[in-house]
């Protein structure tokens, strides 16, 4: 596979803070001053997230020379792609920009099925921001008046973090396994690895289901991979077992859980568990 290589990008724009254009549950947007200084112990040329999500450490990072994004949900992805293509995202900003946010648009929209790619990514940002926690699997509309990010604010979510996708990325939507054991570009590689909660009942939180066999699966190639992983988890004694191997480092942060017909955010006992 061929990897773009960010040598054009400005480095203001590199360091600066940039928030991911979604919302998405499990985001570690608010963990991210506890993952980041684990991610920068070492000097990597090449960056992997197998489960991006919204990609809130990828918009915290700096720019790697290398950076391969990943995520099952092809809906996400879609999106993703379309906000790092310059005249795509052009025309995604001008489509959302002057929207009224409504329950009745947020109905027409809901299950729609596109096929063309800007459609997908149309429907996806606007479900995102106007269902209630952001929850993408069986929505329900949450736009709030005053509380909500207001449609003024979208054009610029989408556009800085198109910029950094842009210049930096190779973005998929396979099955995490392929990301992980793929052959390295760089010298040294870095993934960070958020898959779905090992305990939590995340039913409702992703379009994919992770089984227990798909833990074991991630187990098996984190146990043979040669290239640094920074891995996140609940806090719970059968992945401290599993996990008993590597280095597990206890932490508290905040974070959303989507059960029945709400999120709601709560202080987490999480782990991040390193191989360097
Ligand atoms: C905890 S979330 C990642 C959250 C992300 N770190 C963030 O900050 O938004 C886990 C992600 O794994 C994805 N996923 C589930 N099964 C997968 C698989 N087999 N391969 C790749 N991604 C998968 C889900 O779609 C979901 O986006």
């Amino acid at each position: 596979m061929k990897f773009k290589q960010a040598s054009l990008f400005d480095n203001y724009q590199n360091n600066k803070i940039i928030s991911p254009p979604i919302r998405y549950t499990g985001s570690k947007f608010r963990a991210a001053k506890f993952i980041l200084p684990f991610l920068s112990k070492i000097n990597y040329d090449e960056y992997r997230e197998p489960f991006l999500g919204c990609g809130a450490i990828f918009f915290r990072t700096h720019l790697s020379k290398i950076s391969w994004l990943n995520d099952l949900d092809n809906d996400l992805i879609t999106t993703f792609k379309v906000i790092a293509n310059k005249r795509t995202r052009v025309r995604l900003i001008k489509r959302v920009k002057n929207i009224v946010p409504s329950k009745s648009l947020f109905d027409e929209i809901k299950y729609k099925k596109y096929t063309k790619q800007e459609d997908v990514a149309y429907r996806y940002f606007l479900i995102n921001r106007m269902a209630y926690g952001g929850i993408m699997n069986k929505p329900n509309w949450g736009f709030h008046e005053y509380k909500s990010v207001q449609p003024k604010k979208w054009p610029d979510l989408i556009q800085n973090s198109g910029i950094k996708l842009e210049n930096a990325t190779k973005i998929t939507s396979i099955d995490f396994e392929k990301v992980i054991s793929a052959k390295k570009t760089g010298k040294i590689v870095m993934m960070f690895i958020d898959p779905p909660y090992f305990n939590a009942d995340q039913k409702r939180a992703y379009s994919n289901s992770f089984t227990l066999k798909d833990h074991e699966r991630l187990l098996k190639i984190l146990k043979k991979t040669t290239y640094n992983f920074c891995l996140t988890y609940d806090n719970c004694p059968e992945i401290k077992k599993k996990y008993s191997w590597a280095k597990i480092h206890e932490v508290e942060w905040m974070y959303h859980t989507a059960n029945s017909n709400k999120t709601s955010r709560k202080i987490g006992k999480e782990l991040i568990i390193t191989n360097y």
